[in-house]
């Protein structure tokens, strides 16, 4: 008997994120440094649509420029599939449609996002049901971010990233996202950071060993107030971003002398992400950013994480 359903196809939809709050410790063993962070989904989203099929397959679409995405096995929804695949004996392929939204090595998740959405499509189209613990598990060997883009939502990460617990969150926050047409390679950043703490002998913060999430961002999320979280962004990522990027201070400074509440870099960059305190102020500052040349996008959060749409 096949466990595959019968539907010739299912979609799912997974959002992009912004770190409101990123302290970066120290490099593992392993390459990775240690996190503490505060993950909001935000309403620009990727779509992955699995379609039966005898091997593995991709095509990328999307409103970004897509053309730095690879379509063979480097592409992270490819390997999310095989790995699905392997996990569970699954005999069969499958072809997928991405449709991306989320700007592509920006900072945002984008490529996590697709690895979720492949992993909940394959699991529906299969019919290999390995449940939520299962899924989160083979996310996080995916990525770091992968495990934030299943679940959705508010929630802290640590550990790499991946290590996720909820945060209570109410209300929205609108979000002005200024992108870049050229992304910045994650590693990159994080080596950058590396070279700029031991050039200025820094460490993360004296007093702590493990980084911690400032209570303050909790409590802002809590109240879901703009004004309070405004106050307490954080990107340890974003010196070493600027570093390689100098153009992105004059963003960030436009931004932040029209309207915007705070700015930030969000994840490992290029996106800088300027929180506003309403969704008219974020209209008004996108015209701003717009009028002097800027590449744009409006963004809400909390969102969920990764669902089948259809
Ligand atoms: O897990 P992911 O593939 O998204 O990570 C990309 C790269 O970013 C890693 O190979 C590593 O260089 C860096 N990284 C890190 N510490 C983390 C997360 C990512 O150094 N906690």
């Amino acid at each position: 008997m096949s466990l595959a359903s019968s539907e010739p196809q299912v979609r799912v939809r997974a959002p992009g994120k912004i770190n409101v709050f990123l302290e970066v410790g120290c490099r593992q063993s392993d390459g990775y440094h240690q996190l503490a962070t505060a993950f909001q989904a935000v309403s620009l989203y990727e779509d992955v649509v699995a379609t039966h099929a005898d091997g593995f397959t991709l095509e990328v679409e999307g409103t970004v420029d897509v053309s730095g995405v690879p379509v063979d096995d480097r592409n992270l929804a490819l390997r999310a599939a095989r790995l699905l695949a392997a996990e569970t004996g699954y005999g069969g392929g499958v072809h997928l449609d991405v449709f991306k939204e989320v700007p592509v090595a920006g900072g945002m998740g984008g490529g996590s996002a697709d690895a979720a959405a492949a992993l909940v499509a394959c699991d529906a189209l299969w019919g290999t049901r390995v449940g939520q613990a299962e899924l989160h598990r083979l996310a996080a060997q995916l990525g770091a971010d992968v495990p934030f883009a299943l679940k959705g939502g508010t929630a802290i990460g640590t550990g790499r990233g991946d290590e996720l617990s909820p945060a209570l969150a109410r209300g929205r926050f609108d979000w002005v996202l200024a992108v870049n047409e050229e992304g910045l390679s994650t590693p990159e950043v994080y080596g950058a950071l590396d070279r700029h703490r031991e050039r200025h002998r820094l460490d993360i913060a004296p007093t702590r060993v493990v980084p911690e999430v400032d209570a303050g961002v909790l409590q802002a999320l809590r109240a879901g107030d703009a004004a309070m979280l405004a106050e307490t962004l954080r990107n340890d990522l974003q010196v070493a971003a600027l570093g390689l990027r100098p153009d992105l201070a004059e963003t960030l400074e436009l931004g932040e002398s029209s309207g915007a509440l705070a700015g930030l870099v969000s994840g490992s960059g290029p996106t800088v992400a300027f929180l506003a305190a309403s969704p008219e102020d974020a209209a008004e500052l996108r015209d701003v950013l717009d009028a002097a040349g800027r590449d744009v996008l409006l963004a809400h959060g909390p969102v969920r994480g990764a669902r089948v749409v259809g």
